[in-house]
């Protein structure tokens, strides 16, 4: 009896290791507490504190938040830094036009004075983070109802936050951790001088585009440089030409001596969002559900968008990073699904929900504070899901077409001409900032695109979506027009001032008070403000009661997994804060038969070439290095030119950009995404299938160097031959 529980035991603790390998994103303030003495195991020569440390600048102080979604790190004393392209993406193509086509052709600032500012772009850096879960939860307790529980939690935030600050620059936040049972916080330093240093051109940059993206074997050069300024002393300041290169406290060391499989990695970013410890119901919810939906929405999108890019170029310049987007979801969606499907993450739940059951049953207490718990989400997901599928209707469906996220813009104007309080000054004021997001939406608009969108997805809308869930005016609309809805879309962008910058702009010179009835009786905004207040009054409720009620479940159900099983070391998921994921190079086999390598190269693009494909056309200058084999120091051991690799770490979106560093925390790497057949680890992770996929940061510096010539960007780098 006691040799095999001991064999059990060990068979036990064997499976709780082997499910660590590469799963997690971890806090840096706890390395050394949880991870550090694995991270030596598994090969890592520096010290918890060398990645974070607030006693002395470490590796945290070269990673920065980029632009709100993605991460970037600093790459040199002189403020340069690297991030995805397509994290980039957005403020090239804003920069791109017909003449300079940045996008198609790359970017290269041959000096400082060449590189280019981003209004709106900021990038931020932790300064330090801590543990306040007591002071954020003082005057909580358990019998609260969730509202009262959040909005005391509120206002314990805003004094804690103000206070963290109080005569600095920076700015704090804190933020839940396991469903609320815990809160950190952080305090942050934000520079929003940031200007465009290079881009490759989109087929190294996007090359394989959406075919290849979230896919392995992957070839995509997939980066951007930026670098920050700073005003006087170093610290942020509002863009000014006077503003100097920012001094980062630590820029990364670049190693170009190559990776082999097995090797310790650790990615350095801030994943956005992870959601591992939720009952079997919401995961059905996600895959089963929401995703087919969302899935066959953002296809039909896609469908029109492409072909309108194919065949003309100043759609494809306006429509690229649109289009970018919707599939980057849409695909992601595909693979989640599948994912959880083959990986039987639903059923692994129920497992799990099984056991969960008999602990919580063996034990008096547990049963009381626990006994009602998954009975209590079978009941709100079951009675959720008919919303949440019409909510995804409406939201990738309607709010699809670009008119009705325009036209509903206005309803603010509206608002004000009809509010006696507001002056005329106001309304100018706020007429000028319309103008100005009129001319940007127009710049990147195109009424015909944007009718067919109208007449695919009103008609799916109308079709599809349960009819007692459907926003009321816009089924009366399609009634009235006998569900004819080429007939409707033909009235609707004829009559509206919204589609025709021209029209628009004549209202918005010289507006008058009154010129509000012209905007009330258009019917483009007719549709959208009937659309949005539908949102705002039937969903938002509906939504917000939900969550409510599934955030406190959430909360008790984390805490109870954490007392289920107290030797498993748990970690928060992803929150946009910043986190060390770590694991090592490794292959893997995507199905029966097949095996997959770990790194690709250069002969796998010229493999791939296809002049006839926009994203597989290969530069010539490219073509002209490979032939000659003039990869310089950058060519690995092996003597091809390595392109992209994957590892074992855990990842997700928002850590686009990371840096992916070796035992020695040299930059090896920058990721961008993951293999396919991991997507679902979002949601539940896989050691056998999920790998995070980086661009090989030799590459990188290759492309720099020999492609782009821009030898100044290299001189500044700290590279370790
Ligand atoms: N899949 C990557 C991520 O989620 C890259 C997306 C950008 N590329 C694209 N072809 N859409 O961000
Ligand atoms: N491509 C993603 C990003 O942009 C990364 C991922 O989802 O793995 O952050």
């Amino acid at each position: 009896m006691k040799i095999k529980l001991y064999i059990w035991l060990i068979a036990l603790s064997l499976i709780t290791n082997l499910s660590h390998a590469g799963e997690g994103m971890w806090l840096p303030l706890l390395l050394s507490q949880l991870n550090e003495k694995e991270m030596h195991d598994m090969g890592m020569r520096i010290t918890a504190d060398d990645i974070y440390s607030i006693n002395h600048s470490s590796l945290k102080d070269a990673i920065v938040l980029f632009g709100g979604g993605c991460t970037g790190e600093l790459v040199s004393e002189q403020g340069l830094l690297l991030t995805n392209h397509h994290c980039g993406y957005s403020n090239i193509q804003k920069h791109s036009s017909l003449d300079h086509d940045y996008l198609t052709n790359g970017f290269w600032a041959q000096s400082l004075e060449e590189e280019l500012p981003n209004a709106g772009l900021s990038v931020t850096f932790l300064v330090s983070m801590s543990e306040i879960t007591l002071k954020t939860l003082s005057g909580v307790n358990e019998h609260m109802k969730q509202g009262v529980r959040d909005s005391i939690i509120q206002v314990n935030i805003r004094r804690l936050t103000k206070e963290a600050v109080k005569g600095t620059h920076y700015a704090a936040l804190i933020k839940p951790f396991f469903g609320g049972n815990q809160y950190y916080l952080f305090v942050t330093e934000t520079f929003t001088d940031v200007r465009l240093v290079g881009a490759p051109p989109s087929n190294i940059g996007k090359f394989g585009g959406d075919t290849d993206n979230w896919m392995w074997p992957r070839h995509t050069g997939d980066f951007s440089m930026f670098r920050i300024y700073a005003g006087k002393n170093n610290e942020p300041a509002e863009y000014s030409k006077d503003n100097v290169p920012y001094h980062p406290a630590k820029h990364l060391s670049i190693s170009l001596k190559g990776i082999k499989e097995g090797d310790f990695t650790f990615v350095y970013g801030f994943p956005g969002t992870t959601q591992e410890y939720l009952p079997s119901y919401a995961v059905d919810m996600t895959a089963l559900q929401r995703n087919p939906i969302a899935i066959g929405l953002r296809q039909q999108r896609l469908d029109i968008i492409d072909k309108a890019m194919e065949s003309d170029r100043l759609t494809r310049i306006q429509y690229s990073a649109k289009a970018a987007g919707i599939a980057n979801t849409w695909k992601k969606m595909i693979g989640e699904s599948r994912g959880i499907k083959r990986l039987g993450a639903i059923e692994k739940k129920q497992v799990f929900e099984k056991d969960f059951l008999q602990w919580v049953q063996s034990d008096a207490v547990n049963s009381s504070k626990y006994g009602q718990l998954l009975p209590a989400f079978s009941k709100a997901y079951s009675g959720f899901v008919p919303v949440n599928n019409a909510y995804t209707y409406l939201t990738e469906g309607l709010l699809g077409i670009e008119l009705m996220r325009f036209a509903n813009g206005y309803n603010a104007l509206v608002k004000q001409c009809n509010d006696k309080s507001k002056t005329d000054a106001d309304i100018s004021k706020l007429v000028e900032q319309l103008k100005t997001a009129a001319a940007a939406f127009h710049k990147n608009y195109n009424k015909r695109v944007d009718m067919q969108l109208f007449q695919a997805l009103m008609a799916t809308y109308t079709h599809s979506c349960e009819n007692g869930m459907q926003v009321p005016l816009v089924k009366a609309t399609s009634t009235r027009y006998k569900e004819n809805i080429n007939a409707w879309s033909a009235d609707l962008y004829k009559k509206t001032l919204f589609a025709d910058s021209t029209k628009l702009n004549a209202l918005l010179s010289g507006f008058k008070r009154k010129d509000a009835r012209k905007i009330e009786k258009d019917p483009a905004y007719i549709v959208s403000t009937g659309i949005y207040a539908y949102l705002q009054n039937t969903f938002a409720p509906a939504v917000n009661a939900f969550y409510s009620t599934n955030d406190s479940l959430q909360r008790l159900y984390m805490a109870a997994q954490m007392e289920m099983q107290p030797d498993k070391r748990f970690y928060p998921d992803a929150n946009s804060t910043l986190r060390v994921a770590y694991g090592n190079v490794k292959s893997y086999q995507p199905a029966d038969a097949v095996d997959y390598t770990w790194f690709t190269t250069l002969d796998g693009i010229m493999q791939k070439e296809n002049p006839d494909i926009y994203d597989y056309v290969v530069e010539p200058k490219l073509k002209e290095l490979y032939k000659r084999h003039d990869y310089g120091r950058y060519a690995d051991r092996d003597s091809s030119m390595h392109v992209a690799f994957i590892a074992s770490n855990h990842t997700t979106g928002g850590n686009s950009g990371s840096p992916v560093l070796n035992a020695d925390g040299q930059l090896i790497g920058i990721n961008f995404d993951r293999c396919w057949e991991g997507t679902m680890s979002d949601l539940m992770y896989d050691p056998e299938q999920c790998r995070n996929i980086s661009l090989d940061i030799r590459y990188c510096l290759f492309i720099i160097d020999k492609m782009a010539g821009a030898r100044r960007l290299i001189d500044e780098m700290t590279i370790v031959e």
